[in-house]
């Protein structure tokens, strides 16, 4: 067995321990004389999976009991439907647009009433987090069901380093990328949500934490699909249906295995280790160029390129050689990506560190 040093931005490396006992417990869950994929939601076996799953999630990030916690289907995506539909009551909301998911997210809000889009890094080429200032001012008057913003920005490789003053305007955030990375203060915000496939489990669930006052007596939207509603899916435990049975076991083993190496503190520690590692290099380095400013740079994406896409390219086949996949960056921008999730540990990072060096004494003119 030869795994490489997978750095891809998601679905994405999950932590060894995990897949070698999901591994070993595939075929025969327990004693229940059958595999978890084979199980039926209702049988007291899995009651007991769906529930250690959230009440690890609840320790691991300190979740309050005035919060519900959802595990969902549809991707982060269908949650920049599930968010209008359900908490714009008065049919006013505002957005951050830092990147092609925050502006995904205000599109879809758009099919549901205004949106307002109260503070943009287009015009950088999303390089950065714009200046908040203008959002605490907008949320004075009181008129707005919500704030939106894109915590990390996967694309681009920004994250906020502090969150926008929303007063009492519920705060609303996606944290897909850099959920679980460090810790996470949830009263801060009214939702926070998250696609399992970078840092909490595998493709196909989608952890919403919502407090308990959003959730209401129920969508905003009346045509919200019964599955939607986030009532509904509070009400019944997030089994109204027949939920990922085997992604919510997964994001257990996942919260379980956060916790063991010594919860998000920790796992903030050796996340900035890994990096600095990367950005102190893109900062002396001649050959790359980093995408992302200095006061706005993700834990979870580092982003750089070469001058021209010609070395990007030899860059990413050389990578591919040594074992290091997942550097090529998304379609829309070009250039590399490294995510660094929790999964990824030191020692990929340090290969790769070692190859941009190699690199760089080759290609430096
Ligand atoms: C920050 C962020 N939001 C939303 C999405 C979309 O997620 P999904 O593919 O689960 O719908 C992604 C996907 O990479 C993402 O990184």
């Amino acid at each position: 067995m030869a795994r490489v040093f997978n750095f891809s931005a998601g679905p994405s490396t999950l932590p060894e321990p995990v897949l070698a006992e999901v591994q070993s417990e595939l075929l025969e869950y327990g004693d229940t004389g059958m595999s978890v994929l084979e199980m039926s939601h209702r049988s007291a076996a899995y009651s007991q999976i769906i529930e250690d799953a959230e009440t690890t999630l609840r320790r691991l990030v300190g979740i309050p009991d005035n919060y519900r916690v959802l595990f969902l289907q549809g991707g982060a995506t269908l949650q920049f439907a599930g968010i209008p539909m359900n908490l714009m009551r008065t049919g006013r909301a505002g957005y951050l647009v830092t990147g092609l998911f925050s502006r995904l997210a205000q599109e879809e809000a758009e099919k549901y009433g205004t949106v307002e889009v109260l503070a943009s890094s287009e015009a950088t080429g999303h390089d950065r987090i714009p200046d908040l200032g203008p959002v605490a001012e907008r949320c004075q008057a009181g008129d707005l069901d919500y704030v939106y913003i894109c915590q990390n920005n996967t694309i681009y490789g920004t994250q906020y380093r502090e969150l926008p003053d929303t007063g009492d305007v519920p705060l609303v955030a996606d944290v897909s990328s850099c959920f679980l990375m460090q810790p996470l203060d949830v009263t801060r915000y009214g939702l926070v949500y998250a696609g399992a496939q970078k840092n909490a489990g595998c493709a196909g669930t989608t952890v919403v934490i919502v407090r308990d006052d959003l959730v209401g007596e129920g969508p905003a939207c009346p045509l919200t699909p019964s599955y939607m509603s986030y009532r509904r899916q509070a009400d019944a435990h997030s089994m109204m249906n027949t939920p990922n049975t085997f992604g919510i076991y997964l994001s257990g083993k996942v919260f379980r295995w956060a916790e063991q190496e010594g919860g998000l503190e920790a796992l903030e520690r050796r996340n900035r280790e890994k990096a600095r590692i990367l950005y102190d290099f893109l900062d002396r380095s001649r050959v790359f160029h980093p995408h992302a400013q200095p006061s706005s740079r993700s834990i979870a994406n580092v982003t750089f390129r070469c001058d021209t896409a010609e070395l990007d390219n030899a860059f990413i086949a050389g990578a591919r050689e040594r074992g290091i996949e997942g550097v090529k960056a998304h379609r829309s921008t070009g250039g590399m990506r490294a995510s660094i999730y929790n999964a990824v540990s030191l020692e990929a990072v340090q290969a790769l560190a070692a190859y941009m060096e190699e690199f760089e004494q080759a290609h430096r003119s």
